[in-house]
């Protein structure tokens, strides 16, 4: 099949172009993180921006590497999402479009790439489908935890981390100002479950 006539190859220009909106995105929450003074926050953030672009650079080296020569151009009808509000909210929208590229969008590109006869990108689509859903776990537990002001709060003591000099101690609350290096709680590292 022509790569430059199927669906796959107008499926990896939306992903590429999704995840290279999604990366931008992030690192808008990651500033907003930073200036809300939630420093470990930001550096969460910024770590799923990063996971963004190395799915950017996937989804571009499928196109590079299947395209018969030099691509002029691929023209692409698709709707994508313009809203930074605050850190709260930024959380729950990033969980719905994770939600959506991981259990729909990328399962139905991962299909229609095989029924075209192109099982490696298949692969790329449904391996990267499983990472999104990590985070959507991830943005749905931040979005949890700062509305409902858990972040930094236990129902026990547990042991927490300051991120910036490695101070950790066993309380129900961490510190406002770290001991040892005078931080402030937004360096505190989060506590998130990994499983659903
Ligand atoms: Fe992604
Ligand atoms: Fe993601």
């Amino acid at each position: 099949m022509d790569f430059m006539s199927t669906q796959t190859v107008v499926n990896l220009a939306r992903a590429f172009a999704g995840e290279s909106q999604a990366r931008n995105r992030y690192c808008f929450y990651a500033d907003q993180a930073a200036r809300d003074g939630l420093y470990a926050l930001e550096e969460l953030i910024r770590e799923i921006a990063r996971n963004e672009y190395a799915h950017a650079k996937v989804f571009f080296d499928h196109i590079a590497t299947h395209a018969p020569s030099v691509v002029d151009n691929i023209n692409l009808d698709s709707g994508y999402p313009f809203q930074i509000l605050d850190t709260t909210q930024n959380m729950l929208f990033a969980s719905k479009g994770e939600h959506d590229e991981g259990h729909e969008i990328y399962p139905k590109f991962a299909e229609i790439a095989k029924e075209e006869g192109f099982p490696e990108i298949a692969a790329s689509f449904t391996m990267i489908s499983k990472i999104e859903l990590q985070h959507e776990h991830i943005f749905v537990q931040l979005h949890e935890q700062l509305k409902n002001g858990t972040m930094y709060k236990s129902q026990t003591p547990i042991t927490w981390k300051c991120a910036y000099c490695g101070h950790t101690h066993s309380l129900t609350e961490p510190w406002q100002v770290c001991p040892v290096c005078g931080r402030g709680r937004g360096y505190v590292q989060i506590h998130l479950s990994t499983t659903k």
